[in-house]
């Protein structure tokens, strides 16, 4: 009888493994036959070896997406359809309905990651999306930007502290994410983090712990494993259960109780007033609230990161022309106008856009791609940004080459050329229509600010130009970036 019971157990488990097994190997039988499949294994490749995730597109996507401009992809415990063709984005940004935004409260609500972001303005579809958009859209459109001057200036003065006043090389990741938090935390959310002026900021402390277990890859690869309990997971709800009840007590603190958000039109204040009215409940003003801080400056955080790369990758040529460009401005309002500099920032988002692969669609019905892609319902479908904007296809046979130039000569022709480029959906860097990023403006003011006065200050290169690795998977740009810096003031 034992024996039996055994026999049948090691069955039901080999079957069970069996299944797994096929799941992650093999795509949905309703899946569409034509177009290709990505190995499985492939987003593995970066932890096992020494390639990043541009290795990887080159090795085992660039060829199909190029071809087909859509693949079959598995990510996140499941296969999805990953999209790179600019009518087919087109289609899949205008049909909201159909590919409906779901985000990670709704594919995965049991993983540390939908903890931390819930239910947002970015993830969420229908009545609650319109409702978080127009919370917030004033706040993120009409600010005052001025604190991004001092904090300019407040990064730059880390920077020399960094390099023992005169020449030293520098790991620029956290000194620029200690700028971006600043920026949002005064100008978005209305209070200073400290993060610039003070030694430890509590909140950035624990958003970097946060971050490197929600980041983990095995975790975000197969987010069922956060259903399994596991104590290192345990602590990683309890700490970002703590960041976001630490965030809103600080909102609280600095907004509601001296009912400064009465007065004031930070986004923040804005969806208080969404709470107070009853329009918001209380975890939708918290998760609001998060996601505002973490995209708003993650993603800035990116895109500065490469941009510093790619001048110093350029020192002897865009480098030295845009200081030129830059140091001829008096005025603060001029520098958005500059041609040099505003290719040379729209070219790094081109060649490395900060969110690379994003997969938070839900199809709702079974739809169709292009003129033959047959998407069945409840697939999940995705864009790649990368493939979109390395396509030879719709960049022509220099889409490798970093190129500002490819954006015009006069600041009006390079302007409607990326315009232009959105709206045809060939460069999604910042998603287009009705979903379209929020934060551009911000985003843009941001890096030119910083731009500008790095340039006056500082000359730079990278440490080791050959070695650079970009990120392994996620979020895109240059890994660990070491830049050499040497001072260019008097005193
Ligand atoms: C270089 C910097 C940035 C890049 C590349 C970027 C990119 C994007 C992208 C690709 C999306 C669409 C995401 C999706 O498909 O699910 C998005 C949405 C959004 N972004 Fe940004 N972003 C940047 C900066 C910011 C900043 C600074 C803020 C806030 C201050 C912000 C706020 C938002 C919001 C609220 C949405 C949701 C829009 C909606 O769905 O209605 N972003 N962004």
């Amino acid at each position: 009888m034992i024996d039996h019971i055994t026999g049948t157990a090691t069955v039901l488990i080999a079957s069970l493994i069996f299944l797994f097994l096929f799941k992650i190997y093999m795509p949905p039988l309703d899946f569409p036959r034509n177009i290709p499949t990505i190995p499985f294994y492939v987003q593995f490749l970066p932890t096992l070896f020494r390639i990043d995730q541009v290795d990887v597109y080159n090795m085992y996507i660039r060829e199909s997406m190029e071809k087909y401009g859509a693949v079959k992809f598995f990510f996140g415990s499941r296969w999805n359809i990953l999209v790179s063709k600019p009518e087919y984005l087109k289609q899949m940004f205008k049909n909201e309905d159909t590919f409906a935004k779901s985000g990670n409260q709704r594919k995965i609500p049991y993983s540390l990651i939908a903890a931390y972001t819930g239910d947002n303005v970015i993830s969420a579809h229908g009545d609650n999306w319109k409702l978080y958009r127009s919370s917030i859209t004033n706040g993120l459109q009409h600010y005052d930007g001025t604190p991004m001057v001092s904090n300019a200036i407040l990064f730059c003065s880390l920077i020399k502290k960094s390099i023992n006043s005169t020449e030293g090389t520098v790991t620029v990741g956290p000194l620029i994410q200690k700028l971006t938090l600043a920026n949002i935390s005064q100008i978005v959310l209305g209070f200073d983090f400290g993060t610039l002026s003070k030694e430890h900021s509590t909140i950035h402390d624990n958003l970097l712990k946060n971050k490197k277990k929600i980041f983990n890859p095995l975790f975000l690869t197969f987010p069922f494993l956060d259903l399994l309990n596991l104590p290192q997971r345990k602590t990683g709800f309890q700490e970002v259960n703590k960041f976001r009840e630490e965030l809103v007590a600080t909102v609280e603190q600095e907004l509601i109780n001296n009912y400064k958000f009465e007065q004031t039109t930070f986004a923040a204040s804005d969806l208080i007033r969404a709470y107070n009215n009853e329009q918001l409940n209380f975890k939708q003003l918290a998760d609001n609230l998060t996601i505002l801080l973490v995209a708003g400056h993650e993603n800035p955080q990116l895109a500065l990161t490469s941009i510093f790369y790619y001048f110093g990758k350029y020192a002897d040529t865009w480098q030295k022309r845009i200081r030129e460009e830059v140091s001829k401005v008096s005025e603060i309002n001029e520098l958005y106008n500059l041609p040099l500099l505003n290719a040379f920032i729209y070219e790094t988002l081109r060649i490395l856009p900060p969110l690379n692969i994003i997969i938070n669609r839900c199809t709702t019905e079974t739809s169709q791609l292009g003129p033959n892609i047959v998407i069945p319902k409840n697939t999940y479908v995705g864009y790649h940004n990368f493939g979109t904007t390395h396509d030879k296809n719709v960049w022509g046979l220099r889409c490798e080459e970093f190129d500002p130039y490819r954006w015009g000569c006069d600041i009006l022709e390079i302007k409607t050329n990326w315009k232009h480029a959105k709206n045809l959906c060939k460069l999604p860097t910042f998603h287009g229509g009705k979903r379209a990023c929020l934060g551009e403006k911000f985003a843009n003011q941001e890096l030119i600010i910083t731009l500008a006065e790095s340039l006056k200050r500082f000359e730079w290169v990278i440490n080791n130009d050959c070695s650079q690795k970009m990120t392994p998977g996620g979020p895109l740009c240059p890994a660990d970036l070491k830049l050499k810096f040497k001072c260019l003031d008097k005193d």
